[in-house]
């Protein structure tokens, strides 16, 4: 059987670094993100005799034996398991912002094909189990299963049967929220969240701080979205993402993920902020910079990212839906 899902990305405003478990992809610490409308994969999966491995073609081109093409054949893999089917898979996925856009694109890819790849497989999931598939594939997956704001809660159990999002709030809650996401460089980098984690959890001395403040966050955050006060999600999520640098720039070999231009635009927002507006920054395990801040002011905020040097893109999005199965097919 054939089916096809669409699902947005998200970004975290407390930041997930670091499993407790690599094989089935369990955090030390729960994580909340936003869905971000717009930025969204769409994918089709179809499992058959005919194939004789997975295929996985991504925007176009057919996916090498590699990284990338393991985090789809390790979730196709429990889904054949969870099934109980023999057939390997043919997935095809598009994304519908720019490739390498350094946007995290296995957030939304993985959360689309738990979907239409468990919906192939003849499984009817629920979004728990959904979420839960979703993560096996990607961490930051299990949150774009619902959309709006969402906490992925890191559970405590070894099976990982209790480590799965929920949603705070949909996206229709907070509608005037917007991250004006800076993209300061489209090169591929060079080191993967999965490797940069591990190696901080292993290495960086401030790990065990790291893990010992988020659960605070997690909780200023989820009142702060539930109030809609801007400065208290902002101003968390900015600090939760410095905390996260640090046991990046700690690890060894240091992970270093900003370049000139994140740093022209994390002193721009400290700067607007100093002149009154209300604005904060955000970073993920790359060069992009997201600016937190409300409808009103995104304009003047994108334009002013705009004329920084080295950015090359402003993409403006408000809080997306949850994945969604699709009628259209990709093959
Ligand atoms: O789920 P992954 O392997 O793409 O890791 C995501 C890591 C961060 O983007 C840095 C943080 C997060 O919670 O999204």
């Amino acid at each position: 059987m054939k089916a096809s899902a669409v699902a947005n990305s998200n970004i975290a405003l407390a930041k997930y670094w670091g499993k407790r478990d690599a094989k089935l992809m369990l955090p030390h610490n729960s994580s909340i993100s936003m869905t971000l409308d717009g930025l969204f994969s769409h994918t089709t999966c179809e499992f058959d005799g005919k194939y004789r491995s997975h295929i996985v073609i991504l925007d176009g081109a057919e996916l090498p034996e590699g990284d990338a093409k393991q985090e789809v054949t390790i979730q196709l893999d429990v889904i054949k398991e969870m099934a109980k089917i023999k057939e390997f898979a043919k997935v095809v996925s598009n994304n519908t912002f720019p490739t390498a856009a350094g946007l995290a694109s296995s957030a939304s890819g993985l959360a689309a094909l738990a979907l239409a790849g468990s919906k192939a497989a003849g499984l009817e999931l629920g979004k728990k189990e959904l979420s839960i598939l979703a993560r096996r594939g990607s961490g930051s997956a299990s949150r774009s299963v619902y959309g709006g704001f969402v906490e992925w809660q890191k559970g405590v159990k070894s099976d990982g049967s209790d480590s799965h999002a929920v949603q705070i709030a949909d996206e229709n809650y907070w509608k005037d929220f917007r991250m004006v996401v800076c993209i300061a460089s489209k090169k591929e980098k060079k080191i993967k969240s999965r490797a940069g984690m591990a190696q901080s959890v292993a290495t960086s001395p401030f790990y065990k701080s790291w893990i010992e403040s988020v659960e605070s966050d997690i909780d200023a955050l989820k009142k702060g979205i539930l109030k809609k006060d801007l400065e208290a999600v902002g101003s968390t999520a900015e600090h939760n993402c410095l905390k996260m640098y640090a046991t990046m720039i700690s690890t060894k070999p240091p992970i270093i993920y900003w370049n000139p231009a994140s740093m022209s635009v994390i002193h721009s927002v400290l700067e607007l902020r100093d002149n009154g507006m209300k604005c904060y920054f955000t970073c993920d395990a790359g060069p992009q910079v997201k600016i937190i801040c409300l409808e009103k002011d995104s304009k003047e905020i994108a334009e002013m990212a705009a004329r920084i040097e080295g950015v090359e893109d402003v993409i403006v999005s408000g809080p997306g839906r949850g994945a969604e199965f699709v009628k259209r097919d990709l093959f």
